[in-house]
């Protein structure tokens, strides 16, 4: 067996699934699920029916057809004003997460004791795969003074001196934020200086609740005159923006010369993408209306919610994404709250589940930066989610009285 898959950590979920047993869920209220990330809008019609099954008597191109590479290139034009060469810069991945995985495996080179640096909290993909991939994975602290920016200035020079690749995730899953230009660019900065690659996922970047679009890796690198995205890979997904994450439908772009070691590594790997995922995915990435739609939902979700919490929670209103990044009080007096006990005790009361924060994040020097925060995905209806929300209200009122 290989021995590194002794170092895999347990799933989020699996561990909220250890805290539960034996939890009785109040019976008097219906089951809310605000745990799981997963998006539950209705997916537009065009796309579910854009494919035929006509093209399967062949086997399809691990870099995709033309015309999907240039849908992507497309839409880096109209949403970043990208020039992207379509037969380097691009390629097709089976959703975000199987790529961020196999990325790491392409890049890591493991006989030089390397690091893999993430942010933290995070989404535990990166994690496994650095260790996968032979690396030890480095947790830079988010800082919930800073609009829980990542603290970058806290990686030591003789951890930098080893990062082989660091995981960038804007908007952040699970605190929403988007990076600044002068971030990206102190990561570029580190980049040239001690030559690891960025893996920025973006899988958020389609629902955010400023007028401003979120700021995308690919589009600072060009701000800052980069435009050969050199040592950059941006990852983005169709799951969240177009309400698929069933189709399993992604795409990678940035630097020719690693996009063209992964397409080595996929075509190996076997990972090409079907020609009706294709279709479906052209389709998706020509229309922004269903996708403005999509937000205008979530931006009138959050509205609701998100002051309704705020009155007994520490919470407010993220940069990007669909969930809330909350602060839990503490049942006896002032303090932070325990987060997996706050869940534990709303599930036996009100029947609410929400994912203790410690569960997303690992102990780093100061601490576990996910202790005493709880996430919330608001991806179910608007109603469900108000109600979740009454009674978080009324749960943690009870600490009090
Ligand atoms: C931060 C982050 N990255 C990547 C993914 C993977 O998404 P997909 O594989 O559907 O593109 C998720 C899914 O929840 C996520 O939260």
């Amino acid at each position: 067996m290989n021995p590194l898959l002794s170092r895999l950590q347990p799933y989020p979920f699996e561990r909220l699934r250890q805290l539960f047993e034996g939890v009785k869920p109040n019976p008097a209220f219906r089951p809310i699920s605000l745990g799981i990330g997963e998006p539950r809008h209705p997916t537009p019609d065009f796309i579910k029916t854009a494919s035929s099954f006509d093209g399967l008597a062949a086997y399809p191109a691990t870099a995709g057809s033309p015309r999907l590479r240039e849908a992507f290139a497309g839409w880096l034009k109209s949403r970043y004003a990208l020039s992207v060469d379509p037969l380097t810069q691009v390629l097709p991945v089976n959703g975000s997460r199987e790529a961020l995985f196999a990325f790491a495996q392409t890049i890591v080179d493991p006989r030089p004791n390397p690091v893999v640096v993430c942010p933290n909290p995070f989404y535990q993909i990166y994690e496994g795969a650095a260790l996968l991939a032979g690396a030890e994975p480095y947790y830079a602290p988010s800082d919930p003074a800073r609009n829980f920016a990542v603290d970058w200035d806290s990686v030591p020079p003789e951890v930098w001196a080893r990062t082989q690749l660091l995981f960038v995730c804007s908007p952040g899953n699970p605190t929403g934020a988007v990076m600044p230009l002068d971030e990206w660019q102190k990561l570029f900065a580190l980049s040239d200086r001690y030559g690891f690659v960025i893996a920025s996922d973006e899988c958020y970047s389609e629902i955010y609740f400023r007028e401003e679009p979120p700021l995308g890796g690919l589009q600072a690198a060009a701000q800052l005159g980069r435009t050969d995205f050199r040592r950059l890979v941006s990852f983005t997904s169709l799951s969240k923006r177009s309400n698929v994450p069933g189709l399993r439908s992604g795409f990678v772009a940035g630097d020719a010369t690693l996009l063209k070691q992964f397409l080595l590594y996929r075509t190996y790997h076997g990972s090409a993408m079907s020609p009706i995922v294709q279709e479906a995915s052209i389709a998706a990435w020509g229309d922004e209306q269903h996708v403005a739609e999509n937000r205008v939902m979530y931006r009138r979700k959050f509205a609701e919610v998100t002051p309704m919490l705020a009155e007994v929670l520490d919470v407010r209103l993220p940069d990007a994404g669909f969930y809330l990044w909350a602060a839990v009080p503490s049942r006896n007096g002032p303090g932070p709250g325990n987060d997996a006990e706050f869940a534990r005790d709303l599930l036996a009361q009100y029947n609410v589940t929400v994912l203790p924060g410690s569960y997303l994040a690992r102990e780093s020097g100061q601490g576990n930066p996910g202790a005493g925060r709880v996430r919330m995905a608001l991806v179910a209806e608007t109603a469900e989610c108000v109600e979740a929300a009454q009674r978080i209200v009324q749960f943690v009122k009870s600490f009090k009285s």
